[in-house]
């Protein structure tokens, strides 16, 4: 048997008829950049998460980007965010010309350690930027707590967590704003690059649509200097097609990690949701001190797995001006060494999750 890490054409098989007639519809309109397709997309996005507006661009980072320009976020500024995350959520306060400051996570949920956010706040500090890694929303309460105290802006990287509920309410409505990533194998994933925003925030959300779209009011009218970064249009029709399904994918998802849960607990340590907290699962994370020895043990199996992340961002050879070191962030640099993702994706059969857990059973 072949278990692939995740199986997009096992997602699309029963979509392809609906998603060629939508593009075969926009193909004759000729309508390829913004329009109806994006606007709606845009209101059923917000509806689905509960914030005001959803706001389309091109890619997650791109959403970072922008919700930090937009909240006027730059050079002189601190956000604080987790070091276990993709370099995404780094290099998006990096490139507005701010300074990343990195805070350790918590050993049982992977989030940021809420509790050790404090110690990190300075006079510069803006924001707090916490990551739903791996589908889980943060410790919300906790951080929120910390930006009430020092009256710091709060941003959500909800880039992995597309309809993960935090004490009932969806990821992505909590902040300021939050950032998503649309790339292909997200839980909410299109056929290319995409991103959005969310934000419940009406002259943020204004100054969002200029700054995504060239700062343009009206077509050749710049209000300001904004850049090009649009939620594609044949991506948008794609997205409306998927979103009636998340909801179900996820707890697909939630079914087959409380199913890898039963076989190996008590044999790696397996991954905690939090209370009040539904997880989606985007990445199915196990720890194991012989991580690399399973890795290739299940890879002779024909079993696909991913470590996330191998480096943590504070000692990535690009974050080295940050003036990080080894041993900064012992949680997330332990975990770095033991983590590896089990193939996770809805549609995922019982015999492939029993072929994996044997497999990994038999490799300890
Ligand atoms: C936590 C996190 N933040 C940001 C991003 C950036 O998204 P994108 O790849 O769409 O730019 C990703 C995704 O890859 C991510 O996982």
């Amino acid at each position: 048997m072949h278990v692939p890490f995740v199986d997009l054409q096992a997602q699309h098989a029963p979509l392809s008829a609906a998603i060629e007639d939508t593009w075969r519809g926009l193909l004759a309109r000729g309508d390829f950049v913004m329009g109806a397709a994006v606007e709606r997309f845009e209101a059923d996005y917000a509806a689905f998460i509960g914030a005001r507006h959803a706001i389309g661009v091109g890619t997650g980072l791109a959403a970072l980007e922008l919700v930090l320009r937009g909240l006027d976020i730059g050079p002189g500024d601190e956000v604080i965010t987790p070091a276990n995350t993709f370099v995404a959520t780094v290099f998006a306060i990096m490139a507005v010309g701010a300074k990343p400051v990195l805070v350790d996570m918590d050993a049982a949920t992977y989030g940021i350690d809420a509790g050790a956010i404090d110690a990190a706040v300075t006079s510069r500090t803006r924001a707090i930027m916490p990551v739903h890694l791996y589908g889980q929303p943060a410790d919300l309460d906790g951080v929120a707590a910390v930006a009430r105290r020092h009256s710091l802006l709060l941003i959500e990287d909800a880039a992995q967590a597309h309809g993960a509920r935090y004490r009932s309410r969806r990821a992505g409505s909590f902040g300021d704003a939050a950032a998503f990533s649309f790339y292909p194998s997200k839980n909410l994933g299109a056929l290319g690059d995409g991103g959005i925003i969310t934000t419940s925030d009406d002259r943020l959300a204004e100054r969002l649509r200029l700054l995504r779209n060239y700062g343009q009011r009206a077509k050749y009218h710049h209000a300001i200097a904004g850049t090009n970064s649009r939620l594609d249009t044949l991506q948008a029709a794609v997205l409306s097609i998927k979103l009636p399904h998340l909801d179900r994918w996820n707890a697909a998802r939630r079914a087959h990690a409380d199913a890898y849960t039963a076989r190996l607990q008590g044999h790696v340590q397996t991954p905690i949701a939090a209370a009040g907290v539904e997880h989606i699962y985007h990445l199915y994370v196990i720890q194991t001190p012989a991580r690399d020895a399973l890795e290739q043990r299940l890879k002779a199996r024909q079993i696909h797995t991913g470590i996330h992340y191998p480096v943590p961002a504070h000692l990535q050879e690009a974050c080295a001006s940050l003036g990080y070191q080894a041993g900064d962030f012992p949680v997330t640099e332990a975990a770095a060494s033991r983590i590896l993702s089990l193939p996770m994706f809805a549609e995922l059969t019982e015999t492939q999750i029993d072929y994996v857990a044997d497999a990994v059973l038999a490799s300890m």
